[in-house]
């Protein structure tokens, strides 16, 4: 027999009759207030169907600091993105608490240049990403609306962070300490004629996304491309999406725990020394890598650098931040991003990151440099490959072989004397051989307690802050082949 619940299940071109679309869309209005919205699977396809309908070839369009999939889809419908993004969004440690403000006068002066008419809409990401997660103030936003309006331009949200943003504007504008996130969020999205986001990060699904629109025909149009693009989701994805929306945005200590996790590590790391933006951003902490290796040079790839050593001693995954836009490259800065998922990790594993931080930091000479891997075949949107430096005259100090070096030269001295242990009353000599086999039963110990062969992540099971010359020797033992370490 035919099982009608997969067939209604299915993604419908007839909204009008579809239950679980109307019902999510009441709820996104209640939320949002926007009247009309079109789900789809990802923040990156809303982007995509958005721009196709409002970005055209030679228009400009203003943004603060976007989000690359955001870049990229208003550059590949022809659009040229300008960034109006505040001054203070470039200094790493100034404590302005609304970094990823626009700046009017470069807002001004680009609508002004281009002509507005070539300005298909201003963009603004809610805690922007690329600058450290900093949020947007409501009085900015405003300012900005009340500018394109007299321009007849339209203003665009990226408001995949929207609770984030909405939380550090409840602690820190003033006037909004005393409302609630469901409130301010309301509040954000009115100021804007429409927005994309991504509901895979604050609203916890595993697939979707949103277009929010006031305008009738830009709805109609997004809706028949998401149809036509094969980008909508099904009924029991929809009903999810309708749950976490209607839950989430009314459960401030929901927002508020999420972010304060995020501040509590970067307490962590700041206390510690840890070169960390300032000040805390919404979603991540962001490490400023020019100064945490100064040791090393920006050819060797040091944002990665660290996130390999940070990896290789304790199992804790980093990836750097978005692609940094051509005016933070001009101005040199580096970042390495500790993205921290909504409700995802304990204070344990945040412990675990600030360890690790600390590690690293004491050890910052051993960082190693990276040289890229050139691959033709590599697409320009390819995470980029790294090797170690090869050996020579940027090799960092050879502590990290000291492990090799030290069973070579027990190879080589063999029954010569090494030390002295005392054993009762008496003084016993241990020769360099059996020195070396005392380390490595250690290393076997070890071992059989958990650690594998190449299963390095498993390494965050022994305290981090172990003194690591075993560490390094079992890493080195490990390259040197005969056993599953040595
Ligand atoms: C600010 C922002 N905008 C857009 C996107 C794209 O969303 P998605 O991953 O759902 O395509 C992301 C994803 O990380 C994001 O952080």
């Amino acid at each position: 027999m035919l099982e009608t619940g997969a067939v209604e299940g299915l993604p419908e071109l007839a909204r009008e009759s579809h239950g679980a679309f109307n019902s999510l869309a009441g709820v996104f209005q209640e939320v949002f207030g926007f009247p009309h919205m079109v789900p789809c699977t990802e923040g990156r396809a809303a982007e995509r169907i958005w721009t196709k309908i409002h970005v055209t070839t030679g228009s400009m369009v203003p943004g603060n600091m976007l989000f690359p999939s955001t870049r990229y889809h208003i550059e590949s419908n022809g659009g040229k993105v300008v960034d109006v993004i505040s001054e203070q969004a470039y200094n790493l440690y100034s404590d302005d608490p609304f970094k990823g403000n626009v700046d009017m006068a470069k807002l001004e002066a680009a609508v002004r240049d281009a002509g507005p008419q070539n300005v298909p809409c201003v963009y603004v990401e809610l805690c922007v990403n690329s600058c450290g997660g900093h949020p947007v103030f409501l009085k900015n936003l405003r300012e900005v609306k009340t500018f394109l309006q007299r321009q007849g331009i339209p203003l665009f949200l990226d408001a995949s962070r929207i609770l984030e943003n909405s939380y550090l504007i409840q602690q820190r504008e003033e006037g909004y300490r005393n409302r609630s996130i469901h409130d301010i969020v309301r509040e954000t999205c009115f100021v804007a004629d429409g927005c994309t986001l991504s509901a895979m990060k604050d609203f916890l699904v595993r697939q979707g996304g949103f277009i929010g629109t006031r305008d009738d025909k830009s709805y109609q149009r997004a809706y028949i491309l998401g149809f036509l693009d094969g980008t909508q989701l099904s009924s029991p994805q929809l009903a999810a999406l309708e749950v976490t929306l209607r839950e989430l945005t009314r459960l401030d200590r929901y927002t508020a725990s999420r972010v304060e996790q995020v501040t509590g590590l970067w307490r962590q790391l700041a206390d510690a020394g840890v070169p960390v933006l300032r000040p805390a951003g919404g979603h991540g902490v962001f490490v400023d890598t020019t100064r945490f290796l100064p040791g090393l040079t920006a050819d060797a790839h040091r944002p990665e650098a660290l996130a390999a050593y940070v990896y290789s001693i304790s199992g804790v995954r980093l990836t750097p931040g978005p692609p940094l836009t051509p005016d933070q490259s001009a101005r040199g800065i580096e970042l390495l991003r500790v993205a921290v998922p909504a409700h995802r990790y304990s204070q344990a594993h945040m412990d675990d990151v600030a360890r690790a931080f600390r590690l690293a930091l004491s050890n910052k000479d051993r960082v190693q440099g990276l040289k890229k891997l050139e691959d033709s075949s590599r697409a320009r949107f390819d995470p980029p490959l790294f090797t170690r430096e090869p050996k020579g005259e940027k090799e960092q100090p050879a502590f990290s072989h000291m492990g090799q070096i030290f069973f070579k030269r027990a190879e080589e001295l063999g029954s010569r004397p090494f030390l002295k242990l005392q054993r009762g009353s008496r003084l016993e000599e241990v020769s360099w051989m059996d020195f070396a086999s005392m380390v490595r039963e250690t290393i076997l110990g070890l071992y059989a307690l958990g650690l594998q062969k190449g299963g390095f992540e498993r390494i965050r099971e022994i305290p981090i802050g172990w003194k690591d010359p075993i560490h390094h020797s079992l890493r080195s033992a490990h390259a040197a082949k005969d056993h599953p370490f040595f």
